[in-house]
């Protein structure tokens, strides 16, 4: 029994392995929070709520209603009512009042977790899941609210969601709608989050959290390069072992918010959900809105523990592709190698050598359709240029297949180019504010995914292109952000609600593909990283991770990514240098090793490589085959941080049954007359023998005094050393 009411103080409390979640009723209607954090027993904790201070409840303290709502922990706090601090609710009703007073009438417990409508979400069995239902109204509006809560026992996890349905006569608008809520005093808590640029994603951050708000959020129309749908609020001098970390990941690939509010009782509020800009939904009587996914979970144990937990669920609980537990065939894809130059010749002539070296899969990257030789044009126009493949897409995979490889292809269904057929026969069709001018960006529009029958044309024509040939994998690319917002299919009072309509749509036209095309191996992209989130993670189980391919920039990507999201989803490739995005020069090795953490492949032109650099290949390749069953299940400990220390930087994947493991380690940076240095090893059995490099240790000696690792000569070294029990 992981869900816990106790009638008679009626609190629930809802208890994973480690942490336990505790939710009171308060006055036989406010719901509040009591507490989260590591494992409780179903002992009475009501008095963490305070109830007997001052200003103590409504029902015993009628005149100051006001300062209760404003101090006392909230599980959904909502507008208009007196609680000043940020509230995950507003409503609008029709006369314009911005208010809800939203009353617990019950609740529900079920096994298992329901499905989000039209949404991402994590699943649960029976076995290992349940769902705890609230039930909240507010009576003038006919407002009906359902919070859920479902438990992932043996994850360590808590997911919420919130389901509004009108039982009233009139129509009303949500103008804010937040999934997560969590009221806790502060510890002198830091906020960490992931924050980056184009081709520089998900960098890690870490600061003090002062008294006002803290947020971290995209109004892009994705979850974007800059900022991530993920906040933890950390205790002072958290490591990856210790330390209490309180995290929210989002399941939604759109406009979000987390918040971190720290108030003037030194309480801390923290939140995520849809970014409320300029976001505002009409919901008729009758019908439902259902806000999108916060997985949370807390940590005692640092962030390590943080990050298994989140790679444990997704890998087990969201991503649903029947390729997440198979060796991903190895790809190598001509965008780096040609650009927009290029023709069948070009590319039977990568898959060609490629194959000879082992490679597996070649991708065909932006180029091959309507009349685009750059940017600038043809987004939209989805069938072949035979111009540039003379003889057609067909003869060009199946010569590709004669060599051993298999083909996959690049699309960028979401966009439209105003130099396009698509774009002279519908202008309408892509988002824009009447009277105004589209704002360009890489010289292209985005597509009304809101509207069904866009969604709908755009997606046969990719099909069709997809059925005409024996295509194995798809690169979904999604290259610029979403600006002047207008749908001309919305009514006024509806345009509010195109950010969210257009994500569904994009969800509902993966969903479909995914579903045509079972044996389909879907890799999504933005510009890179630009969407790279467990929303996205639902419908592909590889994301590429950015467009930088330098092996050094890399570590820190990797490093923000690998944060949260499995190893196996990590989109990495060797790539050619100098580097295209930095001109830096890296041994060709270290390139290889780190690709190696995520799905691995290549992004050159193999028909250039030296002798040396092919012989190479083979070996990388040869590594790939060997670990990559263990990077893609195994548990992942990041050991050290270049983008802390300057030095070195380094990780090991362990298998579950701790029967072997994989140590990373890159010197980024040489000193001069430096010492050799012991890495200290986690996740090992410590009674167990283990054998590296030649030497035995006990598990217990690698993670206490660390296995050598000598100092080299020269920068962007790379290391990596199987450690094999006995
Ligand atoms: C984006 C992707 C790249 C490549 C180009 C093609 O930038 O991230 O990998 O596919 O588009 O235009």
């Amino acid at each position: 029994m992981n869900i816990i009411y106790d009638e008679k103080n009626e609190t629930f409390l809802l208890h994973t392995e480690k942490t336990t979640y505790g939710i009171a009723v308060v006055d036989g209607r406010y719901l509040e929070h009591m507490y989260y954090g590591a494992s409780l027993d179903n002992a009475d904790i009501r008095y963490l709520l305070r109830e007997d201070e001052n200003p103590g409840v409504p029902s015993a303290n009628k005149r100051e209603t006001g300062a209760f709502l404003d101090c006392a922990p909230m599980e959904f706090p909502e507008t208009g009512m007196g609680d000043y601090r940020e509230s995950a609710f507003c409503i609008r009703s029709m006369s314009g009042y911005r208010a809800s007073e939203l009353t617990y009438e019950g609740y529900a417990v079920e096994d298992g977790k329901p499905e989000l409508e039209g949404l991402p979400a994590t699943w649960g069995e029976k076995e290992n899941c349940r769902t705890l239902k609230l039930f909240l109204r507010d009576r003038l509006l006919g407002a009906r609210v359902t919070l859920l809560y479902s438990v992932f026992e043996s994850s360590d996890a808590v997911t919420r969601s919130v389901i509004v349905e009108n039982k009233g006569e009139e129509p009303f608008y949500i103008e804010k709608i937040l999934s997560a809520c969590l009221d806790m005093d502060d510890r002198g808590f830091e906020v960490l989050g992931l924050f980056g640029s184009w081709a520089r994603e998900r960098h890690v951050q870490r600061m003090p959290l002062g008294y006002g708000r803290q947020n971290i959020a995209s109004f892009k129309g994705n979850s974007s390069h800059q900022e991530h749908p993920f906040m933890a609020l950390v205790t002072p001098g958290t490591t990856q072992d210790s330390g209490e970390v309180y995290a929210m990941n989002f399941v939604y690939s759109g406009n979000f918010i987390a918040q971190a509010e720290k108030n003037q009782f030194d309480s801390v509020r923290m939140m995520m959900g849809i970014h409320p800009e300029g976001f505002t939904w009409k919901l008729e009587p009758g019908q439902c809105f259902t806000a999108p996914e916060v997985v949370m979970t807390y940590s005692s144990e640092g962030l390590g523990k943080m990050t298994r937990t989140f790679h444990d669920l997704y890998r087990n609980h969201l991503i649903r592709s029947p390729y997440l537990h198979e060796k991903r065939p190895i790809l190598i894809n001509n965008w780096e190698a040609t650009y927009f130059d290029f023709d069948e010749k070009k590319l039977l002539e990568i898959a060609e050598e490629a194959s000879e070296l082992g490679i597996e899969m070649l991708v065909m990257d932006d180029g091959w359709f309507g009349k685009r030789s750059m940017d600038d044009s043809s987004l939209g126009d989805w069938y072949v240029n035979e111009e540039k493949l003379k003889g057609g897409l067909n003869a060009l995979v199946e010569n590709v297949k004669q060599t051993g490889m298999k083909f996959g292809i690049w699309v960028e269904p979401e966009m439209i180019s105003p130099e396009s057929e698509l774009y002279r026969k519908h202008p309408d069709w892509a988002i824009q504010i009447p009277g105004r001018d589209i704002t360009q960006s890489r010289a292209q529009y985005v597509l009304d995914l809101s509207r069904e029958e866009v969604a709908d044309e755009v997606y046969e024509m990719i099909a069709a292109v997809l059925r005409s040939a024996d295509i194995s994998y798809v690169k979904w690319d999604m290259n610029r952000q979403i600006a002047t917002m207008g749908s001309s299919s919305l009514p006024d009072d509806r345009q509010g609600e195109l950010a969210h309509r257009y994500i569904l749509g994009v969800y509902r036209m993966q969903e479909r593909l995914i579903t045509d095309f079972p044996e389909l191996l879907l890799e999504n992209c933005a510009s890179g990283g630009g969407r790279f989130d467990p929303g996205m993670l639902y419908y592909s189980p590889q994301i590429w991770c950015s467009d930088d391919t330098d092996a050094v920039e890399r570590l820190a990507i990797q490093e923000g990514t690998a944060m949260l999201y499995p190893v196996s989803a990590i989109g990495a490739h060797v790539s050619v240098c100098p580097n295209h995005s930095v001109g830096r020069t890296t041994p060709f090795e270290t390139r290889g090793d780190v690709a190696l953490l995520g799905t691995f492949g290549y992004e050159l032109d193999i028909t250039k490589l030296s002798p040396e650099e092919k012989d190479l290949v083979k070996v990388q390749v040869e590594k790939y085959h060997k670990y990559n069953d263990l990077i893609r299940e195994g548990d992942y400990y990041r050991l050290a941080s270049a983008a802390e220390n300057r030095y070195y930087d380094s990780w090991m994947i362990v298998e579950k049954d701790k029967s072997r493991a994989l140590l990373f380690y890159v010197q980024v940076m040489a000193r001069a007359n430096a010492k050799s240095r012991f890495i200290r090893l986690a996740g090992l059995d410590p009674e167990r023998r283990y054998e590296a490099e030649g030497k035995e240790y006990t598990g217990n000696t690698l993670m206490q005094a660390g296995i050598r690792i000598p100092a080299e000569f020269g920068d962007f070294k790379s290391r990596l050393i199987e450690i094999r029990g006995r």
